[in-house]
């Protein structure tokens, strides 16, 4: 079964009123020639419900990170609960702008995976090797550490969608070669294979993200294991 390509723009800490009004004016008027593509905009909190409200249909809304309770004394997070209560199923995990800047460790970041997936969310679950991390061969150690302690105790992958974003290339103009990318998504792929099912391997979406635009993704997006990509600076939020 061939997978549905999948195509994410995280906006990360941009956008404002004003401004969201022309990008989602432009998105709603955008021509989708593939229909064998899902599409969707990882916003910051405060605009969600203003985008579930005004972005095309066929398009999914996502947060860019979620807490691993319903409720409770937990100040400045949200809830799986009411992002499901305004109408956004999808959240990003374990970025690594949290796991670096916020220090969200492995176990966080699995718990939060395990929590929503267990909660009927959909996840996309972001890991990736830094810099000096490739440069000493570690890179598929920390990615399937980071995966493996991400999905330790999860029965039902279905929701699950993996970003590979090597730290490196987020935000720096670096991009991955088609390769380097293609190398890491078939070693997670091949993980899935021999420590999940064959059935998940298959129909699992491994994305790339880190520098990806225009120039870019159509070498990217032709390689085996590479089912679509998590946009950061490309989605032109700036
Ligand atoms: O989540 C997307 C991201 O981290 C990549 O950002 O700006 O390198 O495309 P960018």
């Amino acid at each position: 079964m061939k997978r549905k390509f999948f195509v994410a723009g995280n906006w990360k800490m941009n956008g404002s009123t004003s401004f969201n009004e022309d990008l989602i004016n432009f998105f709603n008027q955008a021509e989708i020639r593939d229909q064998n593509v899902e599409i969707g905009v990882a916003v910051p909190s405060v605009y969600l419900s203003n985008i579930v409200n005004n972005l095309r249909k066929d398009w999914f809304v996502a947060a860019q990170n979620c807490f691993k309770n319903e409720k409770g004394a937990y100040t400045g997070e949200i809830s799986c609960h009411m992002l499901k209560d305004i109408g956004v199923n999808w959240s990003i995990i374990g970025h690594s702008e949290r796991r670096i800047i916020f220090n969200e460790s492995d176990e966080l970041v699995g718990e939060k995976c395990e929590y929503l997936l267990s909660q009927g969310m959909k996840v996309i679950l972001c890991v990736g090797e830094l810099r000096s991390e490739r440069e000493s061969g570690e890179t598929k150690q920390v990615c399937l550490r980071q995966l493996k302690a991400a999905t330790e105790k999860l029965k039902d992958w279905s929701n699950l969608v993996i970003a590979y974003e090597p730290v490196w290339a987020i935000g720096t103009g670096k991009v991955a070669t088609p390769e380097e990318a293609q190398e890491v998504h078939k070693v997670i792929r091949e993980w899935l294979r021999t420590s999940v099912s064959a059935t998940v391997a298959e129909s699992m979406s491994i994305v790339y993200g880190g520098s990806v635009k225009a120039e870019n993704c159509v070498d990217l997006g032709k390689m085996e294991d590479i089912d679509g990509f998590l946009v950061g600076g490309a989605c032109k939020y700036m």
